[in-house]
């Protein structure tokens, strides 16, 4: 009897025991999995990379994904997670695309200056600055828990290092590329006329905020009708060639009536029946972004959201080598060559 009744609480112990063992790790696994949490809970010794305060002063959304490329770049060099704060002062790129993928966490947590070391970018918004390819030389700032990040990182030798990872983030949601699809369409079967063989350009033309003389005399230039007229040529010549029926030009612009004038201009556009101006008219900057990255070819103009375009279009491409203008605060220390994709075409051709 005392055999079996030792026997049962030994039973007893250890099944408690086992189920309090459960349970321990059970909590823990969640703790450690769950970083979609409020609270910064996270692996003991886990270090982060997040963009500093100073990249939220107003910066629109190509900005912020060349800020976003930056971040990745590095964290990827460091073996760090990117993270960013909960609270993104000016907002974010959330009605682009959804970067849930990417943890936020508290902003207390992202900036305690305890734990963080701001690294900046040392040769302007434009220049590659090897310095990130390898932060952790500098063992200050490798010992610390969170590098912040202050700069503008356009330059496509940070984005083609993490393209694929970009490509996944940057996806348009589903309802603006349906709507963009049906968009296209409808022209396809109306200003296209119903012709088989169509092919698109999707045009940015930037001009708004960079007409302003603070702006202009920074370094800031947008294009003239020469280059539009050059450019749409350029497109024309080199599918009717290949036997394109039809092409389908979608123009998105802050300044449709000047852009309109110039296009009415162009004996060109007179010309042809074989082509048709297209605008792409309050449909917001999510859908025009998502517009020319689906078009068969891309004149951009400057800017940084021309730019993202074109990246997203991955296909033949036109950038405006008067941006920014040469001799300026803003063009120095400016290399093209890293700032553009290799395989962009620069248009007026530089000598
Ligand atoms: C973003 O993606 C996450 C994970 O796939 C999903 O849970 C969330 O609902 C998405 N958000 C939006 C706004 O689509
Ligand atoms: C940060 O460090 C300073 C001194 O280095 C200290 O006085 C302060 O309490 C620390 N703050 C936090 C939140 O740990
Ligand atoms: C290392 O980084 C710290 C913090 O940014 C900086 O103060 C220091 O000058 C750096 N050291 C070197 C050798 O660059
Ligand atoms: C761009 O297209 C090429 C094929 O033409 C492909 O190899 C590459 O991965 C694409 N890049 C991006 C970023 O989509
Ligand atoms: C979006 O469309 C793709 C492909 O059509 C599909 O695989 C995906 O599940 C869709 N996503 C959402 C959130 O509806
Ligand atoms: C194009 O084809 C559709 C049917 O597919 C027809 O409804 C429409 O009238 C046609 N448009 C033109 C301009 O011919
Ligand atoms: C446009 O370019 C063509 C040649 O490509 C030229 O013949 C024409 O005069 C130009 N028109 C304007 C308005 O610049």
């Amino acid at each position: 009897m005392s055999f079996i009744i030792k026997y049962v609480y030994v039973v007893a112990l250890a099944t408690i025991l086992i189920f309090l063992i459960t349970v321990y790790f059970a909590e823990n696994f969640k703790v450690g999995r769950n970083f979609l949490d409020s609270s910064p809970v996270t692996p003991p010794g886990s270090k982060y990379a997040s963009l500093d305060a100073c990249t939220f002063n107003s910066r629109r959304t190509g900005n912020l994904m060349f800020a976003l490329a930056g971040l990745l770049f590095v964290a990827q060099n460091t073996r760090r997670n990117p993270i960013l704060p909960t609270n993104i002062p000016y907002g974010w790129m959330d009605d682009y695309f959804n970067t849930s993928s990417i943890q936020r966490l508290p902003n207390e947590f992202v900036y305690d200056a305890n734990k963080t070391v701001v690294l900046k970018e040392r040769f302007g918004p434009f220049v590659y600055d090897p310095i990130f390819e390898n932060p952790h030389k500098n063992s200050t700032v490798e010992s610390k828990e969170i590098i912040l990040l202050c700069g503008y990182f356009q330059n496509y030798k940070y984005v083609e290092k993490i393209d694929k990872k970009l490509k996944m983030i940057f996806t348009f949601y589903n309802e603006t590329q349906s709507k963009v699809q049906n968009f296209i369409d409808h022209h396809k079967k109306t200003s296209a006329k119903n012709r088989s063989n169509v092919a698109t350009v999707g045009i940015h033309i930037r001009r708004g905020d960079f007409l302003i003389k603070f702006h202009r005399n920074r370094g800031f230039a947008v294009v003239d009708e020469n280059f539009i007229n050059s450019t749409v040529n350029y497109f024309y010549k080199l599918w009717t060639a290949k036997n394109v029926e039809f092409i389908l030009y979608f123009i998105a612009s802050e300044d449709e009536a000047w852009v309109n004038s110039v296009v009415k201009k162009l004996n060109f556009a007179r010309a042809l029946n074989k082509a048709a101006f297209v605008f792409s008219t309050s449909n917001g900057g999510p859908f025009d972004m998502c517009l020319i990255s689906m078009c068969d070819g891309v004149i951009t103009s400057s800017g940084s959201f021309s730019w993202w375009a074109g990246w997203l279009a991955n296909t033949t491409t036109i950038y405006f080598t008067g941006y920014p203008r040469k001799g300026s605060a803003l063009g120095e220390g400016f290399d093209r060559k890293t700032y553009q994709k290799p395989d962009w075409i620069g248009f007026p051709p530089e000598i």
